[in-house]
């Protein structure tokens, strides 16, 4: 898997340095060609003798080694690799990467290279959770740095959570990962993707609402984009970046979301993650509702009009698969099965949103995806139950069955 391939590892300073002995071991023994970068901190855990033996090259540490420095040493030592690897990588030198700050050669050769990188993160747990290493992983992210780990467990310092460095054979698959040429499987298709809540006015001030944090939405509309689509999302008002690469229609109610559904069409998929309010107010006040001795007003609510139904039956441009989602608190495959037939659409991702789920606003999820492959009108439905996984997991899951069913492509797994 490995074989030809260039690693340039460096090597910060944490205890977890004496994993890189192994990695690079099991670099080599995959084919790999390693060469090593030693910072000052990393030579105060492992000797630059143990990391020359295992290398079989020598050990670089030094910025302003002349006779490299004649020959462009940090320039060079960066763009004869076909990957930079940082393992461990410390909270100063995420933060020195983020940041574009280069006062040694690891981080000279990390501002010097026009290769990708993949760091492996290593740190006691406070330092991993603070606001400025979280903000610094943001940002190398957003610069496309892979990112492997950190694992949960005992640390070094005596504490436990996470921060210890991912182990070698998860780095090795990271590498391997990141050396591959990403498949794009849903390249050249239109994605449209609903999201969040939506606000239905009771007057200008006021509004009924949801507590959808529209994470699922978000996550599956990176997931396509990621996987080579043109992914237009629309969403209800909710308290989160938009992803990268991806265009976004913010609205605030129903009605707006179905005008820019529409607005968007045609899409070769539509997934309707939107937890969209049934109901508005039809008596909305123009101005403030004000407190009365008649007591509270009387609210009049209409049905709203219902998205995914609308959408999946359209006679003419139907998206040619159309994904809904069902929330319910009980009975939650019997409801999902009549939804998907009420609805129309081709496949239903059905979650138990109870509260004691922690699903709605939190990070993970269990779903079931029940399909129907025989068109709208076929009664043999399958039903497939999955573990419970992280939005982002649910996402990547998705689009890659997604991906399979409409192109019969698969996308790699992300990092
Ligand atoms: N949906 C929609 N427009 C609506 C209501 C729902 O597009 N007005 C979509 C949601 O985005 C989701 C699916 O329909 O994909 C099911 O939503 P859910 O809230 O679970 O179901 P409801 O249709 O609201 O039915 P019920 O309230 O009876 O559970």
């Amino acid at each position: 898997m490995l074989s030809g391939k260039r690693i340039l590892l460096i090597i910060g300073g944490g205890i977890a340095a004496y994993k890189s002995l192994d990695l690079i071991r099991r670099l080599r023994a995959g084919g790999a060609t390693v060469r090593c970068i030693l910072t000052a901190g990393g030579g105060q855990f492992v000797t630059p003798l143990s990391v020359a033996s295992l290398s079989g090259d020598k050990v670089y540490s030094e910025l302003f080694d002349l006779m490299n420095e004649a020959e462009m040493g940090h320039i060079q030592l960066s763009r004869d690799a076909d990957l930079l690897v940082v393992a461990p990588a410390t909270a100063d030198l995420m933060a020195k990467m983020a940041h574009g700050l280069c006062d040694d050669l690891a981080t000279t050769a990390l501002l010097a290279t026009d290769k990708p990188v993949l760091i492996a993160p290593a740190m006691n747990v406070r330092m991993w959770g603070h606001a400025a290493t979280q903000r610094n992983l943001a940002t190398l992210r957003g610069d496309g740095v892979a990112v492997v780990g950190p694992n949960e467990g005992d640390m070094a310092c005596g504490e436990y959570g996470p921060g210890r460095m991912a182990e070698p054979d998860e780095i090795v698959a990271a590498v391997i990962s990141a050396l591959s040429p990403p498949v794009k499987p849903l390249a050249g298709l239109r994605a449209l993707v609903t999201s969040g809540p939506t606000h239905e006015p009771i007057d200008p001030v006021r509004y009924i609402a949801n507590r959808s944090s529209g994470k699922q939405g978000f996550a599956i509309a990176a997931a396509a984009q990621a996987a080579g689509a043109d992914v237009i999302l629309v969403t209800g008002p909710v308290d989160l970046d938009d992803p990268a690469g991806v265009a976004v229609k913010h609205v605030e109610s129903a009605r707006d979301m179905l005008e820019q559904v529409e607005a968007s069409l045609p899409v070769d998929i539509a997934i309707f993650a939107a937890a969209v309010a049934d109901w508005r107010v039809a008596n909305a006040g123009e101005q403030k509702l004000k407190k009365t001795a008649a007591g509270m007003p009387p609210l009049q609510l209409v049905e709203n009009p219902d998205i995914l139904a609308t959408i999946s039956k359209l006679s003419d441009k139907r998206p040619p698969l159309v994904i809904g989602f069902a929330a319910e608190t009980e009975h939650l495959i019997d409801n999902a099965r009549a939804k998907l037939a009420r609805k129309g659409c081709d496949w239903i991702v059905a979650n138990d949103v109870s509260p004691a789920t922690g699903v709605m606003g939190g990070d993970r999820n269990t779903v079931h995806l029940l399909t129907r492959d025989g068109g709208a009108a076929s009664t043999d439905i399958k039903v497939e139950s999955w573990p419970v996984m992280g939005k982002e997991q649910v996402a990547t899951e998705l689009v890659a069955r997604i991906a399979s069913s409409l192109t019969g492509k698969t996308p790699e797994k992300t990092l």
